[in-house]
């Protein structure tokens, strides 16, 4: 049976048994305690925790999930084993209050043994200990003696929230194999494979481990769609069915060798990594080296890495995207509606990690001979990290097959003191680029409105402290330009982010712009050679100007509301608009109420619903004054001036980008409200699809 057989089967079962059938939600969960959707069950959290109220009391669907980072963290066992993948398909069905434990355990029995018919003696069953009831149901139903563990039987995705007892299915992979019975010291042995867990989701957990009952009795199932795919087309290694030995056909395509024993790790990883990077670009994530944009980033370089140990240099999972979407774009339509905008995003981190993937191998390998111990220096993993953009976990997995550790505590204070420097630098830099009085200011109108292909003459490049006429890759810079179409940061909005480029090449991957006086100053990682003198096109990365525009229009609309909920001497004392997120301090004298609060954030989404047209112009100072635009507390304005008015709710005199349409903004939500100074307080605010 086929992956898309197995879907079907199982979404069908269900349906038959008055399940709805939904499609998957997300890799990006709508829940800030997990950086990635890592169970089925993730995207019913607020039902089960009686929050939001279920469409339809049963539910079936097949959900992608991620566990590579937090609490479940698959990703060093990948290559090893069969088994083990940081992506991979839930099968899951659902009762919201609905059935128990007792329809759910029969069902499952059912479909694996009647629809499936897998042999029943193979199949070992577990449950709680506390779990008299689902004991004594399997042995009505099944006939069968659950082993009743503690710690494996009892399930939850945080460590706050839903959770409960469960009950584990695990079918014997064959008596050759080594491993014991679950829960017996040897039980990862592999002979024995979990196919299913059936959780019975009856409590919420605090934060200090306290079980509170929820509202109502619910069932969240799981089960792992590439182990059935395994069992049920007679293999014992996960990456023998068919999704996996295409992919891996493909692979093996891509880099011109053949499996074999000695590399099949290699084709694990990528086949599995090309999931991961693929499905969370198609959903959303960038990339980048923060929080789950820095999970695919290693996950990534680590592919990378790979394909160099099987003699390959350069793009992969760029290369590799299209067999992704030939195998799963038929249960998955978003695989191939996002395919132009993933595949560049990939192409340009391949591009921008190739040259250092080489050069930092070198310097890895030049330190080999020198250790004693067994132990990379944390100073030399720094150096790889820093200068070559080797995450910790990628240093450690290269030198694993060796037997060789890295210091981690050592690469942990080099990171400190590296921050400390840095801290100090910002202010230090700054001074360097004040010195430079003989360069001109940097022509950046064009950052309303980004041109293409803006040729800018680059005129001083910045290194280590000192201005120098070439840079190479992996060094850290900041660049100058005649003209730019980044916006440097300014007015409590944060730069844009992009690259500088040469003909088909990135030159330098800039994480953001700065300023200095009137200099734009492009800070980032040099990908290729850069001179100055180089003509090189300036690109901003056009999502994160669309989220940071929409964070800037969400503020003004945000300081309107206020205004109008709480009293209209409200006025800004600072911000940070940052892609999707929102820092907004304001003078008021106590703290907000919930009812204030709920107010406020749903005026600013009726506002956004009301997609009011947000005009964009410049105009001389006392025109903008007599238009009533508002103005911020102790800053100095020219005589020519930009006032940016949403519909007839805001019009402020302001610097920034942003949208033309308060729909673009999408969604608002107010995370926090707190007090920051005495009269000062601070409102933290999500929108976009943070917000969602
Ligand atoms: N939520 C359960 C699991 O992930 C079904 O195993």
């Amino acid at each position: 049976m086929t992956y898309d057989e197995i879907r079907k089967l199982y979404l069908g079962y269900f349906e038959k048994h008055g399940h709805k059938v939904v499609p998957s939600a997300s890799l990006i969960p709508n829940d800030p305690s997990l950086l990635f959707t890592v169970a089925g069950m993730v995207p019913w959290k607020d039902i089960f925790l009686g929050r939001a109220a279920p469409e339809y009391p049963r539910v079936v669907d097949v959900q992608k999930c991620i566990r590579a980072g937090g609490k479940h963290n698959d990703l060093d066992e990948v290559g090893f084993d069969g088994r083990h993948h940081t992506f991979f398909e839930m099968l899951g069905n659902w009762s919201f209050g609905d059935y128990f434990k007792e329809e759910a355990i029969t069902m499952s029995w059912d479909l694996l043994t009647n629809v499936l018919k897998l042999d029943p003696n193979r199949i070992v069953v577990t449950t709680h200990i506390s779990d008299d009831e689902a004991t004594a149901i399997w042995k009505k139903v099944a006939g069968k003696d659950a082993i009743r563990l503690d710690k494996d039987n009892w399930w939850s995705a945080g460590d706050t929230g839903p959770c409960g007892p469960c009950t584990e299915m695990h079918y014997d992979m064959g008596n050759d194999l080594p491993g014991g019975l679950p829960g017996s010291p040897d039980e990862d042995g592999g002979r024995y494979v979990e196919l299913w867990n059936d959780v019975f989701m009856q409590y919420d957990r605090d934060a200090n481990g306290n079980l509170t009952p929820l509202p109502k009795q619910n069932v969240d199932t799981g089960a792992g769609l590439e182990r059935w795919a395994a069992v049920l087309q007679g293999k014992r290694d996960n990456y023998d069915t068919d999704l996996f030995v295409h992919l891996m056909d493909a692979i093996s395509d891509v880099v011109h060798v053949k499996k074999d024993e000695n590399n099949i790790a290699s084709f694990k990883v990528i086949a599995d990594h090309l999931r991961s990077v693929g499905f969370a670009i198609a959903d959303g994530v960038i990339p980048s080296n923060t929080d789950r944009g820095y999970v695919i980033r290693r996950i990534l370089r680590r592919a990378m890495r790979h394909g160099q140990l099987l003699g390959h240099k350069g793009a992969l999972l760029s290369e590799l995207y299209p067999a992704l979407v030939t195998e799963m774009g038929a249960a998955y339509p978003e695989l191939a509606h996002e395919q132009a905008h993933v595949v560049e995003i990939i192409r340009n981190e391949e591009n921008a990690f190739a040259d250092m993937l080489q050069s930092g191998m070198k310097l890895l390998e030049s330190e080999l001979p020198k250790l004693q111990d067994k132990m990379l220096p944390g100073a030399v993993a720094f150096k790889l990290f820093d200068t070559y953009g080797f995450p910790l976990d990628l240093t450690q997995m290269i030198l694993r097959d060796k037997g060789i550790d890295v210091d981690v505590a050592g690469f942990e204070k080099c990171m400190n003191e590296q921050k400390e420097r840095s801290r100090a630098d910002t202010k230090g830099t700054r001074v360097l680029w004040e010195s430079r009085t003989e360069l001109p200011a940097t022509d950046d109108v064009a950052k309303y409105a980004p041109v293409d292909n803006m040729q800018s003459k680059v005129l001083a490049i910045l290194k280590d402290g000192e201005f120098v006429e070439t840079a190479d890759s992996g060094d850290n810079v900041e660049v100058a330009l005649d003209k730019t179409t980044f916006y440097g940061t300014q007015g409590g909005q944060v730069g844009d982010s992009g690259e500088l480029r040469l003909g088909g090449d990135v030159l330098v991957n800039v994480t953001e712009a700065a300023r200095a006086n009137n200099i734009v100053i492009h800070k980032g990682t040099v990908a290729k050679t850069i001179n100055v003198g180089d003509v090189v096109t300036p690109v901003i990365n056009a999502n994160v100007r669309a989220q940071t525009a929409r964070a800037h229009t969400a503020t003004h609309l945000l300081q309107a509301a206020l205004r109008q909920v709480l009293n209209t001497d409200v006025e800004q004392r600072g911000s940070r608009v940052a892609p999707d997120s929102v820092r907004f301090d304001f003078s008021f004298g106590r703290a907000m109420t919930d009812d204030e609060k709920t107010q406020v954030e749903n005026i600013v989404n009726d506002w956004i619903k009301q997609d009011m047209t947000v005009k964009h112009e410049e105009m001389g100072i006392d025109e903008a004054k007599s238009r009533g635009a508002m103005a911020l507390f102790g800053e100095k304005y020219g005589d020519v001036v930009r006032v940016i008015t949403a519909g007839d709710v805001s019009c402020e005199l302001c610097g920034g980008t942003h949208v033309y349409h308060t729909g673009e903004i999408i969604k608002a939500h107010i995370n926090k409200e707190k007090s920051v100074a005495s009269g000062i307080r601070r409102i933290t605010m999500s929108v976009g699809n943070l917000a969602e």
